[in-house]
């Protein structure tokens, strides 16, 4: 049914306009009773449902009730697969439509700029085309059973320190391609019916009063439809959000909020036009859940949590494995830590779900008549050893097969709020790990962590196996993987650095408390670490499986490439192994042009394939001129400089297989106003100045400047040249090259070339 939302906007009052636009209470929306206009509720979000039904909090403090906790986001993200994140999304839909939550608020999709934020668990990756390809799929997930999404935190809200009132300092260039790049796909391709503003402020601006980033990026540059919502508690000036494109605050009620909105266009500072487009937003949101509910929808938490099971499996990579794994089916195992028996499954914060059940790989193994015995060891809420739980564990190891380690960090180590202060796992644990080391050479460490730790001993390990925080699953899937009966497949979303000192941030995270400056720009994460060649513990992309694939046959469908081009890439993988298994192919693009400030490489493409023993797959991927470009801030625009590009295929960032070239021709051309402080290769470099400047050149002759190309070998030739290039106008005439007025009437005619 299509409604006529002008219509019903223009019977209501002033007073109820200006109420809508915040909640009723802490997750409702307001209702207008007397025009039929229901209330609606929304939830965390993103992994779960954490609807509170009693007391509510926006930290997880409360109960809530029962659903069931999936992967969170630090996981999911590693199964770099999009149709997993669009399941996921349908699942927690359906959920949705159930228990009658009209938006789900996720995904949460800032970037990983440093692994100390509290709230990477919650977070995708540290690469942005990653981010917003997976993003879109969960929020197409989500949208398709009618329930809306709140993708969130927009924008540039990478710490806990100081969040709500923080301002992020980064350069547009640093926010397009890589903070906002993430959302910018989302939006673009899936249309999340609302966007949650951060709280933090953007370069002095609160996001929730950020017209550049609300009405502008958001919606003019991107075509954003839906309706923008605060952070809970992110509104700052109320009526200058409103004007800057904010929609709704909550929680509710903003009473004297809506009173400000009244009176401001009482007064006449506020267009009622705006207040009118922005009660339009919501209502259209409103309605497209309340016109599409589906009164039938079963939550079946027990259906639900064997698809929790099956993607935790998905989502766990395999770091290190000298064959050890998977555990022979008789293997006499020793199982050591609490996180066996009491796995860390979720985060702490407002994502915090009340799960159905949860399985641990204890129990698992037990269920399975599998040869476990367990030793605790230590504490799963502290940096503590239980007594006489190290010798304990040491003795149990030397006399078992293997051992395996449920190693972690506790919750109070990580969590939305607060950032962590280092990255190392509790002191006891590393102890721990090394005297198994030293017992037992068949040990295997498995993780159970929201964001990358230090792992000292993971030389001597015999393998490790990342779990991440892996929902209520979490025990059964990793039961399925150590002993063989799932083959690894997650690939790292984000690097894990040798120390916390090289991250790219380090010196500059969290900041002063009142300003972060993103003094590292663009080189975030392997665009960092690859582009200074700094040796890390596990690269991007990571991950290994129980089988081996071969890349071959890398084929472009041209070697050029202009500005409206789309480049097909195809590439072959094999399964040279004995076991079925998963790979990712990964795409990246390497500008060889020298163009200044471009990380090494940047992924573009991925895609996860399945293969038996011995099958060869082709992989095909699409690349467009965005795909080679960067933010120029001149241009305030997308733009690759023609020359030349890799198309890189691999394994992982620090794992590229085969590569092939491929030449770019822009038709773009950066503006350019020439002074006495261009440059000669300024001038050069721009195809309506170079023919000018080139025959100038050829007329200088006998002159000074022609004296310096004259003569010499080719080196000292091109030692001229380069020396040239830098030449500003002005020096023309230091060197006698041209007067004064031959320079000024120089400048007027280039610019006039280039009017
Ligand atoms: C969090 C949001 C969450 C909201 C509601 C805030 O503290 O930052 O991610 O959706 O609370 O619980």
């Amino acid at each position: 049914m299509e409604r006529d939302l002008k219509k019903l906007i223009s019977e209501m009052t002033l007073e109820e306009k200006a109420g809508l636009c915040s909640g009723a209470s802490f997750w409702y929306t307001k209702p207008v009773e007397r025009l039929g206009i229901p209330a609606v509720m929304m939830t965390d979000g993103p992994h779960g449902l954490r609807k509170q039904a009693g007391n509510a909090d926006h930290l997880g403090l409360n109960d809530s009730v029962q659903a069931v906790c999936f992967p969170a986001a630090c996981a999911t993200a590693a199964s770099f697969d999009t149709e997993l994140m669009t399941e996921l999304g349908e699942t927690l839909g359906s959920e949705c439509q159930a228990e009658n939550i009209s938006i789900l608020l996720g995904p949460a999709v800032n970037i990983k700029r440093s692994p100390l934020c509290g709230r990477n668990f919650e977070y995708m990756s540290e690469d942005p085309y990653l981010t917003g390809k997976l993003a879109a799929a969960y929020i197409r997930g989500v949208q398709s059973r009618n329930v809306g999404t709140s993708i969130k935190h927009f924008a540039a809200n990478n710490q806990e320190y100081n969040r709500m009132s923080c301002s992020s300092e980064v350069s547009e260039r640093a926010l397009r391609e890589i903070y906002l790049a993430g959302f910018e796909e989302a939006v673009k391709q899936a249309q999340p019916k609302t966007v949650m503003c951060s709280y933090n402020k953007i370069n002095g601006t609160y996001a929730s009063e950020n017209e550049w980033l609300l009405n502008k990026v958001l919606r003019d540059d991107w075509g954003f439809e839906g309706y923008v919502v605060t952070d809970w508690g992110a509104v700052s000036d109320r009526v200058k959000g409103l004007k800057a494109g904010l929609d709704l605050e909550m929680p509710g009620p903003g009473t004297a909020n809506d009173a400000k909105i009244v009176q401001a266009v009482r007064s006449g500072t506020l267009d009622e036009a705006v207040l009118d487009r922005a009660v339009e937003r919501l209502l259209r949101v409103l309605y497209s859940y309340v016109d599409h509910r589906a009164p039938d929808a079963v939550f079946d938490r027990a259906a639900d949590h064997e698809k929790a099971v099956d993607m935790a499996a998905e989502c766990a990579v395999l770091l290190e494995n000298n064959g050890v794994l998977p555990l022979k089916k008789d293997a006499k195992v020793c199982y050591i830590g609490s996180f066996a028996k009491t796995p860390r499954y979720q985060g702490g914060g407002s994502s915090h779900i009340n799960p159905s059940k949860v399985t641990s790989a204890l129990e698992a193994a037990q269920a399975k008549n599998r040869s476990v015995r367990y030793v605790p060891a230590f504490s799963a809420e502290k940096d503590e050893l239980l007594p006489g739980g190290l010798e304990e564990a040491a003795a149990a190891a030397k006399e078992a097969e293997a051992a395996v380690i449920f190693a972690g960090l506790p919750d109070s180590f990580e969590s939305e709020g607060y950032d962590r202060k280092h990255m190392n796992l509790p002191k006891v644990q590393d102890e721990l790990i090394r005297a198994v080391l030293a017992v037992q050479p068949n040990t295997v460490v498995v993780l159970h962590n929201g964001s990358p730790v230090e792992c000292p001993w993971a030389e001597q390990a015999a393998a490790i196996l990342e779990m991440y925080l892996g929902g209520q699953g979490v025990g059964e899937a990793c039961d399925r993987l150590l002993w063989g009966e799932c083959n690894p497949c997650g690939r790292l979303a984000e690097t894990f650095p040798l120390r916390l000192q090289d991250t790219p941030s380090y010196l500059n995270f969290p900041g002063d408390g009142k300003k972060v400056h993103y003094a590292e720009g663009v080189y975030v994460g392997y665009r960092y670490y690859d582009s200074k060649q700094i040796p890390v513990r596990w690269a991007f992309g990571h991950g290994m499986s129980y089988t081996e694939f071969e890349y071959a046959n890398l084929a472009l469908s041209s070697g050029i490439m202009e500005d409206d081009s789309t480049l097909t890439v195809r590439v072959d993988v094999t399964n040279r192994g004995k076991t079925a298994g998963k790979e990712v192919v990964q795409l990246y693009v390497r500008d060889q042009n020298g163009t200044a400030g471009r990380p090494d490489k940047e992924l573009k493409g991925f895609a996860k394939v399945f293969l038996n023993p011995g099958e060869t797959k082709t992989v095909s991927m699409q690349l467009t001129a965005r795909d080679f470009s960067y933010w120029n801030e001149e241009l305030g625009d997308w733009y690759a400089p023609s020359g030349s590009y890799a198309v890189l295929a691999g394994h992982a960032s620090d794992d590229i297989r085969l590569q092939a070239d491929v030449q770019f021709t822009t038709k773009k051309l950066l503006p350019l106003t020439v002074s006495m402080s261009t440059t000669l290769g300024e001038l050069l470099k721009d195809p309506r100045t170079a023919p000018v400047v080139q025959q100038m050149l050829a007329k200088a002759g006998q002159g000074p400047v022609g004296a310096m190309l004259e003569g010499g070998d080719p080196s000292a030739k091109a030692m001229a040249q380069a020396m040239l290039a830098g030449l500003p106008l002005k020096a023309l005439i230091s060197f006698g090259a041209v007067s004064p007025e031959q320079a000024e009437g120089l400048i007027a005619m280039l610019n006039g070339v280039l009017a």
